[in-house]
């Protein structure tokens, strides 16, 4: 309330002397509304929420305890301070009207400084917890955002990171986008919520960050690996949960879970434990199936792009070997779905900016 507004009060009393005594204190100070009944209080509160009430307690019909009551019960109406003003002085009255909400409580026949110095105190202190009330809220809204930005400059992190260390074996880092891609379509399809198959997008695009442990002469021969070498880069998943780490955090946790495990197949026979089944965490058993099928359907020095129908028909026969029999056939039901993110994200495609590449 600015100084040069007048507060507006409202005086609640049944005795019309009660009224003009209260009036006379108060309306050289402040705009007074009046009202002879319990009811009619509440229908002025109701239009225009005044900013302090003088409630009498005695009052036939609604008395002075139910409209408070009534008052404190809103949400709307419960900020406003309420100043029982009455002839009965007993302790137990006061007692009640304070567990009813009542700020104070001033007996009757009033001393106009009292008054006065009651009401100038309720309304400063009313005032102080508005603006206290305000400064809260804004401040939240402030630290919500700030929050939500960093929570997404965190994922961005992620995808950035997984980029970079794919960018050695892949020019372009797009390999990395399109695998969180499929990997948030598959998610979804297979029952994620939109926010959990979001981390999985970003969570996904770790999944080979452990090559960056891998020497060049082995990650980038272009001839066939020997036996030892194959064990180098049979390393990675390792080498990629290290890195990641134990966390609290949601896409961390499935980040490492994925980085360690989507070189596992369902029938065993994959590295680097030989899980199979569901035992598998269904993150990776998702990974497992749009990470071969992105190496298969792209371009690389030493290999031609299959076909998606091609690649589709290999990954249909390792249903069950492999993949994830169940998940495998989800992701061969949504052949649209995959071509476009494959078109959206091919490596010829400008690299999308930061804020935006993962939204399709
Ligand atoms: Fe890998
Ligand atoms: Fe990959």
């Amino acid at each position: 309330m600015s100084n040069t507004e007048k507060n507006t009060l409202l005086i609640v009393d049944d005795t019309p002397e009660n009224i003009d005594v209260l009036r006379g204190i108060l309306s050289a100070d402040y705009t007074v509304k009046i009202a002879n009944s319990g009811q009619l209080a509440l229908k002025i509160v109701a239009a225009l929420p005044p900013d302090l009430i003088l409630l009498d307690v005695m009052m036939p019909g609604t008395d002075g305890y139910e409209v408070c009551r009534q008052l404190k019960a809103n949400e709307a109406t419960r900020h406003i301070p309420v100043i029982f003003v009455t002839a009965l002085g007993e302790a137990e009255d006061e007692t009640l009207g304070f567990e009813l909400g009542a700020a104070d409580y001033i007996v009757k026949p009033v001393s106009p400084p009292i008054v006065r110095a009651r009401v100038r105190a309720h309304l400063a202190l009313s005032d102080q917890r508005h603006g206290l009330e305000q400064m809260v809220a804004e401040r939240t809204g402030d630290l919500e955002r700030s929050n939500r930005q960093l929570e997404k400059t965190h994922l961005i992190m992620l995808q950035q990171l997984g980029r970079a260390a794919d960018y050695r074996d892949n020019e372009t880092g797009m390999h990395i986008v399109r695998v969180g891609n499929f990997s948030k379509l598959l998610g979804l399809a297979s029952g994620f919520l939109e926010a959990q198959a979001e981390l999985l997008m970003y969570a996904s695009m770790m999944h080979d960050i452990g090559k960056i442990g891998v020497p060049d002469h082995i990650l980038l021969k272009p001839g066939k690996l020997t036996v030892e070498e194959f064990e180098v880069i049979k390393k990675h998943p390792e080498i990629g949960a290290e890195i990641i780490g134990e966390h609290d955090a949601e896409v961390l946790k499935m980040a490492k879970q994925i980085a360690l495990w989507h070189h596992e197949k369902w029938n065993g026979q994959g590295y680097p434990h030989g899980l199979s089944g569901t035992d598998i965490p269904v993150v990776a058993r998702i990974v497992a199936i749009v990470d071969v099928f992105d190496a298969l359907t792209c371009v690389r020095p030493y290999k031609r792009a299959w076909p998606v129908e091609d690649a589709f028909a290999l990954i249909e026969k390792e249903a069950g070997q492999h993949f994830d029999p169940e998940l495998t056939k989800m992701f061969l039901s949504m052949e649209t779905e995959v071509r476009r993110i494959a078109v959206e994200y091919s490596d010829t495609a400008d690299a999308p900016p930061e804020n935006s590449v993962v939204h399709p």
